[in-house]
């Protein structure tokens, strides 16, 4: 890039409760992890964008921002729709770009349900945001990198990533209602307590495009639709699922109702200070539902979980859309490495590939990051 106008980061998440609960107007509970996504941008003019990313060094975009208003994205490489949907939706909101080069290099394992697309995203949008339009606030950042995934990419998801990756803070989880966007910050300090927070990458991708994530959509939609309300997040009791008759719908929306019960019980505890050890039951009980009712996990992630379990976690689930991916586990710090290499041999028993381990604590969400200002 021959003129930088600065860099700027946002963090892949990590979901510690609230499992598709955002696109039933739920509640969720992330943290910024410290994974994320640098974007080195400089404005330029001509309408020209210029993409690359280190981790696709082949699949460089050279378009302008007129065509990208024409159709035409069937050209583009994948990974390339999120960051150029983002332009796309600044200019089509009318936030005119002169032009931009955008250099992405990211941290997020990809696939592994710890959101490196909002990542992508998000970097780019508060890129855009201090080069072209400083005034756009959080939420509409928000709407523009959710858009982006959702239009361009083409991958239904509600708000939670964006959301982590634009409003987490250092040390803190974020308390969201994904209907109101109210947003509270709840301390999270697991090494006072003697805690990790363990995330094991069982390396098995789940993929959003295509997948049954739509599917649980359209059955929650549908769910409510028969319950009567806007959302699942109307219904304060699981009871009330019992209404429905389609047997798959009712366990649906049980999980939905259920996680939502499970966020603000966790919320409530953790906001109070108590000892996180209290929530861990409440980790596990989310993982039985989403695999027994939501049908969102997979064998290995269920193995990671009982595994963890057994040697010894307080709590464990599955985190992310599921259907592979990762799970995080609450454990004491000192028996951590004893879980992980439990987990690694429960792995290579069942011929599923070697998993990787993170522990991680909360971090910062998007920001800019200092360096040079040469334009
Ligand atoms: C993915 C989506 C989110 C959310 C989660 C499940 O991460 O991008 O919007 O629905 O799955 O909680």
């Amino acid at each position: 890039m021959e003129s930088t106008a600065g860099r700027w980061w946002a963090p892949g998440r990590v979901n510690l409760i609230g499992e598709h609960t955002d696109y039933n107007d739920g509640y969720v509970l992330p943290m910024a992890l410290p994974l994320g996504v640098t974007c080195t941008a400089a404005a330029g003019p001509g309408g020209v964008v210029r993409l690359r990313s280190r981790q696709a060094p082949g699949d460089s975009v050279d378009t302008t921002t007129a065509a990208l208003g024409t159709g035409g994205w069937s050209e583009f490489p994948a990974w390339s729709r999120y960051p150029l949907g983002v332009v796309r939706e600044f200019e089509r909101r009318g936030h005119k770009v002169s032009g931009v080069h955008l250099d992405l290099d990211g941290t997020v394992p990809i696939g592994a349900g710890l959101s490196s697309s909002a990542a992508l995203s998000c970097s780019v949008a508060i890129a855009l945001r201090d080069l072209f339009a400083p005034t756009t606030t959080d939420t509409e950042l928000i709407d523009i990198a959710r858009t982006a995934e959702n239009v361009y990419a083409g991958v239904p998801t509600g708000t939670l990533d964006q959301s982590a990756s634009l409003l987490c803070t250092p040390g803190h989880l974020l308390f969201l209602d994904t209907r109101t966007g109210a947003a509270e910050q709840i301390p999270f300090d697991l090494a006072a307590f003697g805690l990790t927070l363990l995330i094991i990458d069982t390396g098995t991708p789940h993929r959003l495009v295509n997948s049954d994530y739509a599917a649980r959509r359209a059955e929650c939609a549908a769910a409510a639709a028969q319950l009567g309300v806007p959302a699942l997040r109307d219904i304060p009791f699981a009871a009330e699922a019992d209404r429905l008759t389609d047997p798959l719908l009712r366990r649906r929306a049980r999980h939905v109702i259920t996680e939502n019960a499970r966020v603000l019980q966790i919320a409530e505890q953790l906001r109070t200070g108590a000892d996180p050890r209290t929530i861990a039951p409440l980790l596990t009980a989310a993982h039985q539902s989403l695999r027994d009712d939501f049908e969102v996990s997979s064998p290995p992630l269920n193995i990671a979980v009982e595994t963890a379990l057994t040697a010894g976690a307080h709590g464990a689930r599955m985190t992310g859309a599921g259907f592979g991916g990762s799970i995080l586990a609450l454990t004491d710090r000192d028996d951590t490495p004893t879980i992980v290499t439990a987990i690694r041999e429960s792995f290579a028993a069942k011929g599923f590939p070697p998993p990787r381990d993170y522990t991680v604590t909360p971090s910062a969400g998007a920001h800019r990051l200092p360096g040079p200002n040469v334009v």
